[in-house]
This record gives structure tokens, sequence and C-alpha cells, in this order.
């Protein structure tokens, strides 16, 4: 197999990012303040492209934690934040927007880093969490605060209003473009904000509570909490002084959030994982659709929850999509994140490394062919956490096609008629996206509509666009999803005022 991988020097580091990097430690935000753990604790992060420090980071105790749930609820009831007019506050977010899109270069540099994500895609998500904020403040400016109901014998309004504090735990894979989906209609509709990012990847969301800081929001408006899952997550998923909750990671972690929250009654949204089904029919074009669905495998190293993880194909073109799709995946140039000619960069950590080359050992265990066999990759000069996309096939029973692995790995299946190939798709615990490819749009929508999952995408596969829900069921979430109206409305609570004529 022959691996395209280019280890040519990466783009010189950005003097604002240089800086931001070589500060002895950064702390979190609070109260509009940096603060750094009451015990003094620090953690790591690396870059996953060469496993070295980028930076250190204050590790926050439950303690700390509980300060920044404190200046959030401070900040809502004695601040103008939720009671200033919607135009007002929106002027803050669109603020925020304009402020990191002049700074993408700077932003992209320290997402890609981070998060060993191609720098290309990096830019495309502060785009990304530019876009949110937009969509979200002009979404708000726009809403009814007050809607009359026209009942027989009584006059009646329902009216809205902000929750107060919020709390987010956000995951690695898409941390600054997540924080963004989180925050942007909690902030838009008045509420104040508790963000906990992932340990391996803090640094774009801390950079956004300095630069909100340093734009004038309100002391105690936008917190960020670094430190580990274990400690300041569950301290904020389990302080009784949120209004509202919102968790993006793995199903494991949810259901303890879950379970924390419900012990308070906070209300929570979780987005958790996916398994999603590509369902290919034998009437597309083969090499078109083969470039779609390496693309999309390999896009962020498969470490994207919604990507399609089972492709079901026809049997009649199965061998030739599946040689095809083998071909272009050999041809994917594994590198560092930096580096221009890379497509593919590394995992986050080598946790993650462990966890998808367990999973080709555990598929191959259980009866999965090793198609295209995958593997760790080496990159040259680079000592980063890099794996080789793989494929699978099999019984779908496979231990590999029924978890979520999140690395560029798909596992294959071949199905007859339509009806089987509706049943496989749904035949799991997962339901996020899946989508249908065919040159037939009656049957496309058809099978789109027909998928037990949230987000059915016809002849594309991970399209999120602004203004669509996007949301998970089953093992996929709970809790109303993210990046439309609907969002927006879960950040209100509302009241109904009633008098009796
Ligand atoms: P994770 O669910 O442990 O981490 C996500 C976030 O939860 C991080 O901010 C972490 O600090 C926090 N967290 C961890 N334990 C916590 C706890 N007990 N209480 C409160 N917060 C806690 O995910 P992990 O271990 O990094 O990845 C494992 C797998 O989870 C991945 O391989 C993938 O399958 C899945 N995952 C799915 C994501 C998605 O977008 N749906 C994102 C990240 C991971
Ligand atoms: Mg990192």
């Amino acid at each position: 197999m022959t691996l395209a991988s280019h280890p040519i020097a990466a783009p010189a580091l950005l003097p604002e990012v240089s800086a931001f990097l070589s500060k002895a430690k950064i702390g979190g935000v609070v109260g509009g303040r940096e603060v750094f753990a009451s015990d003094d604790g620090v953690f790591e992060t690396v870059d996953p492209g060469t496993g070295a420090v980028l930076a250190r980071v204050a590790r926050l105790t439950a303690a700390d934690v509980n300060h920044a749930v404190d200046a959030a609820a401070h900040a809502f009831a004695k601040s103008d934040w939720a009671r200033m007019p919607v135009n007002e506050r929106c002027v803050f977010l669109h603020r925020l927007a304009d402020a990191a899109e002049a700074r993408k270069p700077i932003l992209a540099q320290i997402e890609s880093l981070d998060c060993g994500k191609v720098l290309a895609q990096a830019a495309d998500d502060v785009q990304n969490f530019v876009d949110t904020l937009r969509y979200f403040a002009s979404l708000a400016q726009n809403l009814e605060m007050r809607t009359v109901i026209a009942v027989k014998g009584h006059e009646a309004a329902v009216v809205r209003h902000a929750w107060g504090p919020c709390g987010f735990i956000i995951p690695w894979n898409f941390p600054l473009l997540l924080c963004g989906w989180g925050i942007a209609p909690a902030l838009a509709a008045g509420n104040t904000c508790v963000v906990k990012p992932a340990e391996d990847t803090p640094l774009s969301t801390l950079y956004i509570g300095f630069l909100a800081r340093e734009l004038g929001f309100p002391d105690g408006v936008l917190n960020v909490v670094p430190g580990m899952g274990e400690t300041a997550g569950a301290a904020l998923a389990s302080h009784s002084g949120l209004r509202r909750m919102s968790f993006t990671g793995s199903p494991e972690v949810g259901r303890e959030i879950a379970a924390k929250c419900g012990a308070n009654l906070v209300p929570v949204k979780l987005e958790l994982g996916g398994k999603g089904a590509a369902v290919v029919f034998n009437d597309v074009d083969i090499p078109a659709v083969a470039q779609k669905l390496v693309q999309a495998i390999t896009f962020h190293a498969g470490q994207v929850c919604c990507d399609a993880t089972r492709w079901l194909i026809q049997k009649d073109i199965y061998e030739k999509l599946v040689d095809e799709c083998a071909t272009r995946m050999q041809a994917v140039a594994i590198g560092h994140q930096m580096d221009a000619q890379t497509q593919m960069g590394p995992l986050v950590s080598e946790k993650q490394r462990r966890r998808v080359l367990g999973y080709l050992e555990k598929g191959e265990t259980g009866g999965a062919r090793r198609v295209l066999p995958g593997g760790a990759a080496t990159v040259p000069g680079r000592n980063g956490f890099f794996v080789k996309p793989a494929l699978l096939a099999g019984s779908l029973d496979n231990v590999a096609a029924r978890e979520e692995i999140f690395g560029p790995v798909a596992y294959l299946a071949p199905f007859k008629d339509e009806a089987e190939g509706v049943r496989l798709a749904n035949a799991t615990d997962y339901g996020l996206g899946n989508s249908v490819w065919s040159t037939d749009l009656a049957r496309c929508r058809r099978v789109a509509e027909s998928f037990e999952s949230a987000n059915g995408w016809i002849n594309a596969h991970n399209v999120v666009v602004h203004g669509v829900p996007y949301g998970g069921i089953k093992k996929s979430g709970m809790g109303g999803g993210v990046g439309s109206l609907a969002t927006l409305l879960d950040y209100y609570r509302n009241i109904s005022v009633v008098r009796p004529l």
C-alpha cells in the first residue's frame, strides 16, 4: 500500500498564536477575570500531529467550577444582559462574530494545532462559529417575545424569558464549532454561560473566552472552565444552580450527565454519537459516489459523530464501488494537519488511536474481513497519532458494525432491494444521520423519510445547515437538537399569562 505523506514544513505560526501558546499557563475565564486552579493544578494539551506539548492550561477544580456557575448566576441577576433590548444584546454577538472572523487565521491555527484538524477545515470551523453567532442573533431579534392565544372566555398570552445560567460540556472533535452551536442561541436569548471544553482541545474555547472579555461582554456572561471531565465536567453537570445543561460527546458520559441533571430536574440537551449508514443504490455514478464517501470517512480522520460508517451497497454494484473506494482511500495523503498537502491528519490522542486500532482487531476476531487493512500510519519526522483508512466487511452483527469507532473506518455490507436497504440502515441503536444515494429522487425521498434517525440526507452525507434542525434520537441524543429556531426557543422559558374575561 502506498501512502502519500508529505512532511513539508508547516506554515509559520502567527505571532498572536505563538504569544497565546507561550504563556506560562493559560487560565480559565470566570466573572470576567482570568482564573487559575485553586490548587494550582495544570494540564498539558498536545499537538496530535507531533505529540509535542502545545500549552499548559489551568486544571480547574470542582470548587472553581462552582464559582463559575455562581458568577454566571450573578451576571444573570445583576448585569443588564438578560434585560437589555435584544438588539442591544445582539450587538455583542455580532461584535464577537466580527472579531472571530477578523482573527480567522489565528483561530484556525490554534484549532488545527490543538485538534489535529487539517488547517483549511479548521478555518471552515471558525467560519461556522461566526455564522452561528450571526444566525442566532438575527433570529432572536426577529422573534415575538409575547404570543397572544385566542381562547374562549380568557385573555391569554405566552411570554418568553431567558432561563439563567446554562452549562455546556463540549468534546474535542469540533471544539470551536460546537462551542458556537451551544452558546450562540443561549446568549442571544439572554442566558449566561459556563463552558467546559474537552481536556484534549481547550484552546480555541479559551481564546473565545478572552476575546469576549476584551470586547466588553459583561463580566460573568461567558465563563470558560478548563479541566478534567470527571472533576470539572462532573461539577458543572451536578450544579443545582444551572437552569439548563447541554452535553456533546459519548453516550456513556451523556448518560451520567443526564442522571446528574435529572437529580436536580435541570433540563438537558444531549448530542451523542452515531453509526450512520449510506444506502447506495445500483443506479448511481460509481466514481462520484466513491469520491464523496471517501471524503466523508476521511474528513477529520473519521472523528465525526454523524459520519457514514456503515456503507450499505446494492448487490450488483458492491464489488465495483468497494474497489473504487479502496483505491481512493489508499491515495489519501496522510500528514501533519498544518502541512499544505495533507488530506487527512492524525487522530486526537494516543487513547483514540488505541481505540480505533482495537476495533479493527476486535472486528476481525469477530469474523469481519479487512478489505483495506488500515492500522497505524507513520509520517516521516512526525510523531503523531496517525492511522490509515480502513474498510471492514461482513456480518452487521459484528462489534465494528454496531459500535461507534470514531476513526477513518467504514463497515461494508451488500443489500438486495429497497426494503432490505432501509431495514439494515435502521438496525442500529443509534439514530443520528443516514444518507441515500440514487438517481431516482422519488426513491431517495421515500428512503430518507423511512430512516429511524433525526437526519436523512440525499446524495450527500454530513449535511448540516443553519436553520435546519440537527439532533439525534435513540442512543444519539435527546433534548431537541441544535442549529434551528427550535434550539433558540429551548433557551427561553415560557410563562402563560391568563385572565378570565
Ligand atoms: P467523552 O464523552 O468522555 O468526552 C466529551 C466531554 O465530556 C469532554 O469535555 C470531557 O471532559 C467530558 N467528560 C468526560 N467525562 C465526564 C464526566 N464524568 N462528567 C462530565 N463531563 C465529562 O468522550 P471521549 O472519551 O473523549 O471519547 C470517547 C468516544 O466518545 C469517542 O471515541 C467517540 O466515539 C465518542 N465521542 C463522540 C462525540 C460526538 O461528537 N458525538 C465527541 C467526542 C467523543
Ligand atoms: Mg490538543
